[in-house]
This record gives structure tokens, C-alpha cells and sequence, in this order.
């Protein structure tokens, strides 16, 4: 290789890794200007039909919450402090907006420990948070498919003679045609949930 040949090789390397720098810078700028905590990043195929039992004792559907917004977030009741701290987040991003988009949308609990949390612990543990917060559980099965579903990691860790769960974390905001609208990480603040949720629905 000439002289002329490795100078024409550099240049023609550096141009590509200036440009390639470029873009990253403009990707992480995009993502700044998103709110630079990642909660943008829409992942795509999360969602779908769901069959579970709600605290009622009632089976529930997707197709139940046709037309609404679900602000969904999948935990389990004897958690100590993620699960408690997410709720608590929803239940405030949900009371801070406007009465008439509250209507259009449902807070749901999802449990990712269905043995634990049955029926009647689910009632007791979504009464905590507010009224409107529905708990979902049902059978193993049926909450392995909605994990599934929604991409959601959760594994069961010994903890003494008893175990706890390690799980995922994000709260889920899925339109009414039931498409991924954002994913919001712990370290998105209730506040920011209720700016971007009236941002989603144009207000
Ligand atoms: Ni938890």
C-alpha cells in the first residue's frame, strides 16, 4: 500500500468514525431532549390479550378495558419497597390529572406471584393504594402467558425458609388500541408520568 493509498485509508476511516460519532451524539441528544432517562425507548411487540382474575373473583380480558389507556405495573404484594414505591407513583401521576382523562384511564396491578397473592390478598394489598387500582392475579399459567406477553422477568429467590421474587420494574402505558405507549422506569418521578401521559393524549 502506497503512501497515498494509507493517507486516502485514514481519511476515508476518520470521515466514517466522525460520522458515526455524529450520530450517536444526535441519538443521545434525541433521547436527552426525551427526557434522557431511556423511557422513550418503545420496545416493539409488548402487549396483547390477557386472560386473568381480577380481586373480585372476576375474569378479565384485555377486551374488558376497550377504549381506555392501562397504566399497568406487575409486582406482588409481600414486596418491601419497589413494588409499594411504584404503586404509590402510579396512584399520584393518576390523581394529578384532569377528571376527564382519569375516566379514560385504569391503573392495574399485575402479580408476578400468583401463589402468594391470591384473590383476597390481592384486594387487600390494592386498597392501599387507591380506589380505582385493579389487581390482577389468576393461575400460574395464565400469569406465565400476561409475563410473556408484556416481556416481564420475574424468578422466584430463597429467602430463608421462605422466598421473595426478583422482577422487572416498569410501569407500562398502553393506548386504547392497546399499543406500548411508554415504559417508565423507577427512576421516572410521578410528575413526569402525568406530563407525559397529557403529552400522549395532545392536551
Ligand atoms: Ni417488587
Amino acid at each position: 500500500m502506497s503512501i497515498k493509498q494509507r493517507i486516502q485509508r485514514f481519511f476515508i476511516l476518520s470521515a466514517f468514525g466522525l460520522t458515526l460519532g455524529a450520530l450517536i451524539a444526535g441519538l443521545s441528544i434525541l433521547s436527552e431532549r426525551h427526557g434522557g432517562d431511556g423511557s422513550q425507548v418503545v420496545a416493539t411487540g409488548i402487549g396483547g390479550p390477557f386472560t386473568l382474575i381480577d380481586q373480585d373473583g372476576k375474569t378479565v380480558t384485555e377486551k374488558d378495558f376497550a377504549g381506555k389507556s392501562l397504566l399497568i405495573y406487575f409486582g406482588f404484594a409481600s414486596c418491601p419497597a419497589i413494588c409499594p414505591t411504584e404503586l404509590q407513583k402510579i396512584s399520584l401521576a393518576y390523581k394529578a390529572l384532569p377528571a376527564d382523562i382519569q375516566k379514560n384511564i385504569q391503573p392495574i396491578f399485575i402479580t408476578v406471584d400468583p401463589e402468594r397473592d391470591t384473590q383476597s390478598v390481592l384486594k387487600g394489598y390494592v386498597a392501599l393504594f387507591m380506589p380505582e387500582l385493579i389487581g390482577l392475579g389468576g393461575r400460574v399459567e395464565q400469569i406465565d402467558a400476561v409475563k410473556k406477553t408484556f416481556k416481564v422477568y420475574a424468578a422466584k429467590v430463597p429467602e430463608g425458609d421462605d422466598y421473595t421474587m426478583d422482577h422487572s420494574s416498569f410501569i407500562y402505558l398502553m393506548g386504547p388500541d392497546g399499543t406500548l405507549q411508554a415504559l417508565f422506569k423507577t427512576a421516572d418521578k410521578a410528575d413526569f408520568i402525568t406530563k407525559r401521559i397529557l403529552e400522549i393524549r395532545g392536551n
